[in-house]
């Protein structure tokens, strides 16, 4: 057998152990212990397989479905010691396995590498995120829904550029976020069902002599089927690549959010009132309250993002099949999910907890000539005036307010008459941000009732 110092999995040609800077460079087990369940899930439905195929014997199998189990136990338990020397999660546990059950661990990695092993780990680790994504974003679309019912009239402006543009009601604000989420949750769904595919058995990287079957260890695992060519199997990381993409895309999404909850909680705006439990104070300014969650919510999708560019920098130019820098896969994607679905939690718990101020919300949708459209399309209608024209009437009747320093259903009917004869008393009715809101019944539109109707459908679907 090999010397001592070298490695006992594949240490065999090796003379003398690796330098210490080749172990730190080396190892993964510092971050890849998070697979640690996966590895073991993974190689209980190996070593069944390789049993039914006659591979090993069915008491060797028994002996390693028992000895991965208390290795499990162990990990979970944190009795069990992670060793650097032994590189990474698949070796930690095998190596383990072999002190506590001896010969028969020897046999596990028949039939199969590492290479098809973490390929199938991180798969496993993936799919339980895009799992818990899905239900931290039906929470927020949940959160989201009862703020909609609840404000499904209340009046406050739409912006574009940030200015004042026309009247909305809140509940169709938070309707837009819903409509946001539920396509983060499409891609969530999309992303799970285009990688369900097992690359166990693909061995290292051209499958193996041993007649494995493929097919039960992906039904054992919940994958959908075995990958057709192993070569793809063990070198595709597209998977991991698809996750933070859509994370990413989710993350921009709460971040807009954010950042729109840091501009109505501002003593500018007075739009919304977090909740304490969602915000913090000052340690020198006391009348302070800072929106502290949104704030770490807009900045998550620096990692996040950067984690996608990071690991597609990484896959680029890599040729088939398995290289080590797919090793640098990992902590990447572990630190983008571990964060989107902090985001995700803490978004829905800022919306769940945050309390409209609804006087200011309604004063606000009234300043800035919000209704201005409503007077030109009114003109359109009641006078037969063509649009363009319209627009120049209202726009002269803008201007008149401003010098007035009044808001527009303030003219009086005499005022507007010297701007334009045609106008009657009726033009009132449309100068008002509810009239304004109720009238905008297009589909999509912000009007409470199709606001209530959309809400109504989301939550026949969110349940
Ligand atoms: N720790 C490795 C990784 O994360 C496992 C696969 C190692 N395979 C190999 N041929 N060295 O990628």
């Amino acid at each position: 057998m090999s010397d001592s110092s070298s490695n006992q999995m594949w240490g065999g040609r090796f003379a003398a152990g690796p330098d210490a800077i080749m172990e730190a460079i080396n190892a993964s087990i510092g971050f890849d212990q998070r697979l640690a369940a996966q590895d073991i899930a993974g190689s209980r439905a190996h070593a069944a397989m390789l049993a039914a195929q006659g591979i090993i014997s069915d008491s060797d199998a028994e002996a390693i479905r028992k000895g991965l189990l208390t290795v499990l136990s162990e990990i979970e338990t944190g009795e069990f010691r992670f060793s650097t020397a032994l590189e990474d999660i698949h070796m930690n546990v095998e190596a383990r396995l072999k002190e506590v059950i001896g010969a028969p661990a020897g046999r596990l990695h028949t039939g199969r590498s590492r290479n098809d092993q973490v390929a199938t780990d991180f798969r496993l680790w993936v799919r339980d995120q895009l799992d818990a994504a899905e239900s931290g974003l039906q929470a927020l679309m949940r959160a989201l829904l009862a703020q909609a019912e609840a404000g499904a009239a209340w009046v406050m402006p739409g912006f574009t550029h940030l200015q004042t543009a026309q009247p909305v009601t809140w509940g169709h604000h938070m309707m837009a976020y819903v409509e946001m989420f539920s396509r983060d949750l499409d891609r969530v769904r999309d992303a799970r069902a285009r990688m369900n595919q097992s690359p166990l058995g693909a061995a290292a990287l051209a499958g193996t002599g041993f007649a494995i079957d493929r097919h039960m260890t992906a039904e054992a695992l919940g994958f959908d089927r075995p990958m057709a060519n192993s070569l793809d199997a063990v070198s595709a990381r597209d998977f991991a690549l698809e996750f933070l993409g859509v994370a990413s895309i989710s993350a921009m999404h709460l971040s807009r959010f954010a950042e729109e909850l840091v501009i109505w909680s501002s003593a500018q705006f007075r739009f919304v009132t977090l909740s304490d439990r969602f915000s913090t104070g000052s340690s020198i300014m006391p009348q302070k309250k800072n929106p502290d969650a949104a704030e770490l919510i807009r900045a998550k999708i620096g990692r996040i993002f950067g984690a996608n560019v990071a690991l597609m920098m990484v896959m680029k130019g890599l040729p088939l099949a398995y290289s080590k820098d797919m090793q640098e896969d990992k902590e990447q994607v572990f630190d983008a999910a571990d964060n989107w679905m902090l985001a995700l939690a803490a978004m829905e718990g800022m919306v769940g907890d945050m309390t409209a101020n609804v006087p200011a919300l309604e004063a606000a949708a009234s300043a800035g000539f919000s209704t201005a459209t409503d007077l030109a399309d009114w003109l359109v209608r009641e006078t037969g005036l063509p649009f363009r024209e319209a627009h120049h009437v209202t726009g002269a009747l803008v201007g008149l307010a401003e010098r007035k320093d009044c808001d527009l259903p303030e003219l009086t009917l005499a005022e507007m008459q010297q701007v334009h004869g045609a106008i009657t008393r009726d033009v009132f009715d449309v100068l008002g941000v509810h009239n304004s809101v109720a009238s905008r019944t297009s589909y999509g539109g912000t009007a409470p009732a199709r606001v209530r109707e959309q809400v109504a459908a989301w939550k026949e679907v969110l349940g």
